[in-house]
């Protein structure tokens, strides 16, 4: 008696801290799991359609009440089945075309999941939505407020808002897919990080980037977008997507090196282990090294990709077997394609090379970077509307004299409605009046904006229209489309020697408002012979 009596005092001090048993308890209507770790965490699965309806943390209640989590908006209705087998707790939810899996490993203060699919849902994207709780979790990382729209008034669409003096949006807290693998909602004591291990099911590519955090005041959601139609430049990919996972800790920010390698061992549809796939390695060379470089590979059914070293060498992620396109990029501009075919167990050696190749330059503004870097708004472009008062006011510079001009005052973007036509002048010798080619590079394009050229008394032809990729891009935050390159070929004698004229104005058969005029971003602007 007093021995017990001492042990359960002793427990009732430790509190919260007190680990808990990892178990699955099964009611009518739903499954709980205690993940059996030190800083206790329960969740509740509703079984008739897989919404997360509780998520308690360390004595506290992280799920929104009034709305689950989830994925897409819900399934609706699911059959949703659980196992517990040793260490590990499954949770399945299938429908006609999805399997999602909830799997809590004993000890972790970890939801890992899964996602399974042979159809794109009928809503046309597929995401998995935390709604958590905004008064204990209000901030966003590791952007900021940039995505917090309590309180806000919409100001485009239903997505883009008006907070104060400031524009946010959930679009501004994107991060490109290569530099994404974790982003966090937190306060003052608990912190819930989504980490991902990989992207191979989703589309895009390397540089493709979609909306991760949004607090909107009723709760904060924490996102990760799998497929989506946002600026999206490639096919959706179905089979299994993750695995993936929401961390839970009271202040520190986990390692995004989490093995989820135990996923095979679960029965999870669409699992490639390890020593199913095979790796890519070699050296890339060629490209200006002063940007970073990217090594690509992509077929209907993966992607991957990785940074090289400093001195071009990479190796791939593990990847399934398959023959890949294989690119090579100088920041986001790619320099080189080719293609590899990966057999499980091995390491196919392969090198890539490339570079861009012009002329003899006469002028250029910016890099062939495949970003607008450098240019008038472009820092800012990422995380606010272009309205936003903190931007430079889009019309500052009438005319860019090269030479004389700074890039910084160049426009990322040109809109037909608000800075188009602009004017850029040069001074060309006399051995510069023969035949040249002004390449105009862009990274996206809206309602068909593509440039039109006048050199002094030249005017180039309109080119054709730009794939349309039906979605809004530079005012929520996007920059990557599908990088269009357009080539002006000038006879000789359109360059007089002295100053020249040039113009880029905005073509399009379409019209719109302001922003929502049609325009594109510029990477670069080159003449050369
Ligand atoms: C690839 O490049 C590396 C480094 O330059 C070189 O040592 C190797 O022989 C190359 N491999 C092939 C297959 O060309």
């Amino acid at each position: 008696m007093f021995i017990s009596g001492l042990i359960l005092a002793s427990l009732a001090l430790w509190g919260k801290g007190v680990e808990a048993a990892f178990g699955l308890t099964t009611n009518t209507d739903t499954y709980i799991v205690d993940a059996g770790s030190s800083n206790p965490l329960k969740f509740t699965v509703d079984r008739s359609n897989c919404d997360i309806t509780s998520i308690n943390y360390y004595g506290s209640e992280l799920q929104y009440q009034s709305t689950g989590s989830h994925i897409g908006s819900g399934l609706g209705s699911a059959t949703v089945t659980a196992t517990q087998s040793g260490d590990y707790i499954k949770i399945t939810c299938e429908t006609d075309t999805l399997t999602h899996y909830y799997v809590a490993h004993s000890g972790d203060s970890i939801i890992y999941m899964a996602t399974y699919t042979t159809a794109e849902p009928s809503v046309g994207e597929l995401r998995y939505i935390a709604r958590l709780n905004a008064d204990l979790l209000p901030n966003e990382e590791p952007f900021g407020t940039v995505s917090n729209i309590a309180g806000g008034t919409a100001i485009e669409g239903s997505d883009v808002y008006l907070v104060g003096s400031e524009t946010r949006s959930k679009f501004y807290s994107s991060e490109r897919f290569i530099d994404d693998q974790r982003h966090c909602v937190s306060g003052s004591a608990h912190r819930v990080c989504m980490i991902l291990n990989q992207y191979e099911t989703s589309a895009g590519g390397p540089f493709h980037r979609d909306i991760n955090t949004n607090n909107v005041g009723s709760y904060t959601g924490l996102y990760w977008y799998m497929n989506s139609g946002h600026v999206q430049t490639e096919s959706y990919r179905q089979g299994l997507h993750g695995p993936y996972l929401m961390y839970f800790s009271r202040s520190g920010t986990p390692s995004t090196n989490i093995d989820t390698s135990f996923f095979a061992d679960l029965s999870i549809k669409g699992y490639v282990a390890t020593s199913g796939r095979g790796y890519v390695s070699g050296t890339a060379s060629g490209a200006d090294s002063s940007m970073k470089w990217v090594v690509h590979w992509y077929n209907d059914a993966a992607q991957y990709w990785t940074y090289t070293s400093s001195s071009g060498s990479f190796t791939s992620p593990a990847m399934k077997p398959g023959t890949y396109t294989m690119v090579y990029y100088q920041g986001e501009y790619p320099v080189a394609t080719s293609s590899v075919t990966v057999t499980a167990g091995s390491t196919i050696s392969k090198n890539i090379s490339g570079s861009v190749k012009t002329g003899t330059t006469i002028f250029k503004i910016g890099e062939w970077d495949g970003q607008p870097t450098g240019f008038l708004n472009a820092p800012s472009q990422l995380r606010m509307h272009p309205s936003d008062t903190r931007m430079s006011p889009w019309t500052s510079t009438p005319t860019y004299t090269v030479g004389t001009t700074s890039p910084s005052s160049f426009p990322m973007a040109l809109f037909k409605s608000v800075n188009s036509p602009l004017t850029i002048k040069f001074t060309a010798t006399s051995a510069q009046t023969g035949a040249a080619t002004l390449r105009i590079g862009t990274t996206l394009s809206f309602a068909g904006g593509r440039p039109q050229v006048t050199v002094n008394s030249y005017s180039g032809s309109v080119p054709s229209a730009p794939a349309n990729l039906d979605s809004r891009g530079v005012t929520r935050g996007a920059y990557r489309g599908f990088g269009e390159v357009y080539d002006v070929g000038l006879p000789g004698g359109s360059i007089v020697a002295g100053t020249n004229t040039i113009t880029i104005s905005v073509v399009s058969g379409s019209s719109g408002d302001e922003f929502l005029s049609p325009n594109f971003i510029f990477d670069c602007v080159e003449l050369f012979q």
